[in-house]
């Protein structure tokens, strides 16, 4: 049963457990909390909670599992698929962790650092980089998404191709469950062998198996020496094809092989009118090398460039020369995503298919859009070196948000449609949240759905963990 209002009972006793700073019920208090980072997803909640400490997490969870109370675990709301924003009139509430932002410890020795969930991802590069160590999650969001988020959601980034995802990553985990009790997996082990990992369900499990309370991760040696280079293609095959000769040639040391569409420049202007490419072909490379040992990387990639362009490959190539130019190539690959939530609502994908089928998706991808969609503009860009490209499109200007939105949907179906026929993935990196539940679903066999319900009634026996989001509410299970 839906609850609709938490009775004077039930709030007074939250705030027994939080505080009465630990809680918002007013929709000022609650606003910030229920919309997302791009304007696309407005929600609801009965409360907001923010608990700040883990024993206050299981009190609350304690107190919503004798409630029957749905939670939506909230971390830093950059998500993008509507995970940690409920649909409205659902009756939940949300809980966030960004009271929960201590570094706990970073041991140089182990190269292991540990943190509460709600510690900022940029706030623990930062504290990394202090002691000469890198922690190699980077993402656009790195300035608000948080540690547990980037666990929950399996985060990736621009840095994938060289250190994996956030499951790569992550050593240990701190969990709350569903009915309050503490799991503490933290081992600081890098290898440990001993039966289920079970630190694997909750890393993207989007807040649906429990709350994660501390993450413990690798750290690296910090690079000494990285450098960057903006480069010009006539077209993805080229691209896809310098990708594998890069990694051979740079001997293994890409950190970044971001690719970019001319299209998506447009956008990035709408952020800084004054930003310009440094090349204007058709396609283009974001390359980053990087090393922590004395290196002549400059040399390496240097040679590596002339020998693409007198192969060819590469029409053009700007190798930085300072930090600050090579900030200015990452200023364009930043730029063009907040130029598009600039510009309104608009399809965003985050579509994985093998790195050789790159091409054959962007062209299937076009070919789609212009016959079907005339009018609606598609942009590419992404972590090619990974295989993930955002296929975003754009509607005319002209169109109505609502009409936009419900041709949205058919455009988005048909780009999931075609990275399926590819043997790809729907989401690469962003998850599956509220706006994807139902193609994902729907995508799985009888029997991948049946594990997958019976580790959710194991975890969360009522239903409880972010109802509506990854997966069916309970009672609808097969
Ligand atoms: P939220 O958005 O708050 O939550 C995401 C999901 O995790 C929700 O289902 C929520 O319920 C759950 N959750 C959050 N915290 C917890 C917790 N402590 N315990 C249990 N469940 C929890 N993603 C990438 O992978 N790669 C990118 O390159 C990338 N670039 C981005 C660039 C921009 C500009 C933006 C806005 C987003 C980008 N993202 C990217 C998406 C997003 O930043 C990541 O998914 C990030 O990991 C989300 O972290 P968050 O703290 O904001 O989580
Ligand atoms: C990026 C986000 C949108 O790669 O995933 O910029
Ligand atoms: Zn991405």
């Amino acid at each position: 049963m839906t609850i609709r209002r938490l009775s004077p009972e039930i709030l007074s006793a939250m705030e027994g457990a939080v505080g009465q700073n630990g809680i918002s019920v007013q929709p000022a208090g609650m606003a910030k909390y229920l919309g997302d980072w791009a304007g696309d997803h407005q929600g609801d909640a009965l409360a907001v909670l923010r608990p700040g400490s883990v024993s206050e997490v299981q009190a609350l969870m304690r107190l919503c599992s004798e409630l029957r109370l749905g939670i939506v675990p909230q971390g830093g709301n950059t998500g993008l698929v509507s995970g940690a924003i409920d649909s409205k009139g659902g009756g939940l509430v949300v809980l966030s962790l960004e009271r929960l932002n201590a570094i706990r410890q970073i041991d140089t020795d182990n190269c292991t650092l540990r943190a509460d969930a709600g510690c900022v991802l940029q706030t623990i590069k930062d504290a990394c980089e202090t002691q000469d160590c890198l922690f190699p999650l980077a993402l656009g969001a790195q300035g608000s998404c948080q540690i547990g988020g980037n666990a929950a959601t399996n985060a990736g980034g621009v840095n994938v191709l060289r250190y994996g995802m956030a499951r790569d990553l992550i050593l240990g985990l701190e969990v709350v469950l569903a009915d309050g009790e503490l799991w503490n997996g933290f081992s600081g082990l890098r290898k440990n062998n001993s039966g289920y990992d079970l630190k694997q369900l909750f890393i993207g499990s989007e807040g649906t198996l429990g709350i994660i309370t501390g993450v413990e991760v690798k750290l690296f040696p910090k690079p000494a020496k990285t450098e960057t280079a903006y480069l010009g293609l006539a077209s993805f095959d080229a691209a896809v094809t310098l990708f594998n000769q890069a990694r051979r040639d740079c001997s293994d040391l890409i950190s970044a092989f971001e690719i970019i569409g001319l299209e998506c420049i447009e956008l990035a202007r709408l952020i800084d009118p004054a930003m310009r490419a440094p090349v204007s072909a058709p396609v283009q490379v974001l390359i980053e090398v990087s090393s922590s040992a004395a290196i002549d990387l400059n040399g390496l990639l240097a040679g590596f460039l002339a020998d693409a362009m007198e192969k060819g490959l590469v029409t053009d190539a700007v190798l930085a020369a300072s930090s600050a130019q090579a900030r200015s190539f990452w200023a364009i690959r930043e730029g063009l995503v907040e130029g598009q939530a600039k510009r309104g609502y608009h399809v965003r994908t985050d579509l994985s298919v093998k790195i050789s089928d790159i091409p054959a998706l962007i062209e299937q991808a076009c070919r789609f859009v212009a016959n079907d969609h005339p009018g609606w503009i598609p942009l590419a860009y992404g972590h090619a070196g990974d295989g993930n490209i955002h296929f975003n499109v754009l509607p005319p200007l002209e169109l109505a948000e609502n009409e936009a939105r419900t041709r949205g949907s058919r455009i988005t179906a048909g780009l999931y449609d075609i990275a399926v026929g590819l043997g790809g993935s729907i989401s690469a990196e962003h998850g599956i949240g509220r706006s994807r539940r139902k193609e994902f679903w729907a995508g799985l066999s009888p029997t991948h759905r049946r594990m997958v319900a019976a580790l959710k009634s194991a975890l969360d026996p009522k239903g409880l963990m972010n109802p509506g989001c990854l997966l069916p509410a309970t009672e609808t299970f097969p």
